[in-house]
């Protein structure tokens, strides 16, 4: 579909999230060049709910690497510039998932999950940074969680027909609204100026084949969270699905069967131990 045809169906239909302030301010203080600490200092503290955040996520195991960081400085030097586009990103997504259904419980559930799944591919196939499958994984599905919040009726349509039908998802959003959470998801990273790498993955996690991207890693990272897609749904972290596992593609990852079996039983254990710590 093209961008501004569906940009107008989207909108027309539904109601866009907007990023925190605070967040795109920071997001646009990193992409410069001339930018202090104290300056990104001052911003992200003028805002206490997503500075507590910002910290918690600092102090997870991805982050904090043993350490105590206690202020929103050490955060910034430790994890460095670059870092903090992600960990603003990841803050920014916990604001969509404050309702408290069973579909956004699950929801969550599913991309804490393949934000574990995805990082544990990276780390094992060294083919990625740790980091951005790990924020990649969380933000794959973003559009889904649009979706429902802002039309819970259809969405609920959307996932019988899934249930009733064994379709899709992606089939069953394009039949009901007219887009998918790829194509919604891909156009809210765009307006909220998110990292390229992130708006590609949400918009490809679900493709058979990738357009040529101006970075060799962005397919790296589609690759790595469809397969940890795969993981989570056939564990059944978050929501579960029949998965035909010689679809699954970790062969693309250089991973052969039985690594992937040992990967499969590190997930279960490395969900268990680390959903509580992270975001
Ligand atoms: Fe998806
Ligand atoms: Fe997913």
């Amino acid at each position: 579909m093209k961008e501004d045809m569906l940009e107008k169906i989207v909108l027309e239909t539904i109601d866009v999230p907007s990023i925190p302030p605070v967040a795109a301010k920071v997001l646009q203080l990193v992409n410069s060049d001339y930018t202090s600490i104290n300056q990104l200092e001052n911003i992200i503290s003028q805002d206490q709910s997503f500075s507590t955040r910002l910290l918690k996520i600092a102090n997870s195991p991805y982050y904090g690497r043993g350490r105590s960081i206690d202020s929103i400085a050490t955060a910034i030097i430790i994890i460095g510039f670059n870092s903090m586009k992600s960990l603003v990103t990841a803050a920014s997504l916990k604001d969509l998932h404050r309702k408290s259904g069973l579909f956004e419980q699950k929801h969550w559930e599913h991309s804490l999950g393949v934000s574990i799944a995805a990082s544990l591919l990276a780390t094992e196939t060294h083919m990625l940074a740790p980091e951005e499958a790990l924020i990649g994984g969380l933000i794959h599905d973003f559009g889904k969680i649009v979706m429902n919040n802002s039309l819970p009726d259809q969405y609920r349509s959307v996932i019988d027909r899934i249930n009733e039908e064994n379709i899709s998802t992606v089939v069953a959003e394009d039949e009901i609204f007219g887009f998918n959470h790829c194509n919604l998801g891909a156009l809210i990273a765009r307006k909220w100026k998110l990292p390229a790498n992130l708006e590609v993955v949400v918009e490809y996690h679900h493709a058979e084949h990738y357009p040529p991207f101006e970075d060799s890693g962005y397919e790296t990272l589609c690759q790595v969270v469809q397969v940890a897609d795969a993981m989570c749904l056939h564990l059944g972290i978050g929501m579960q699905v029949a998965v035909d596992f010689s679809k699954i593609g970790f062969e693309q990852l250089g991973l052969t069967a039985e690594h992937f079996e040992t990967l499969l039983k590190k997930l279960k254990e490395d969900y268990i131990s680390q959903k509580g710590q992270l975001f």
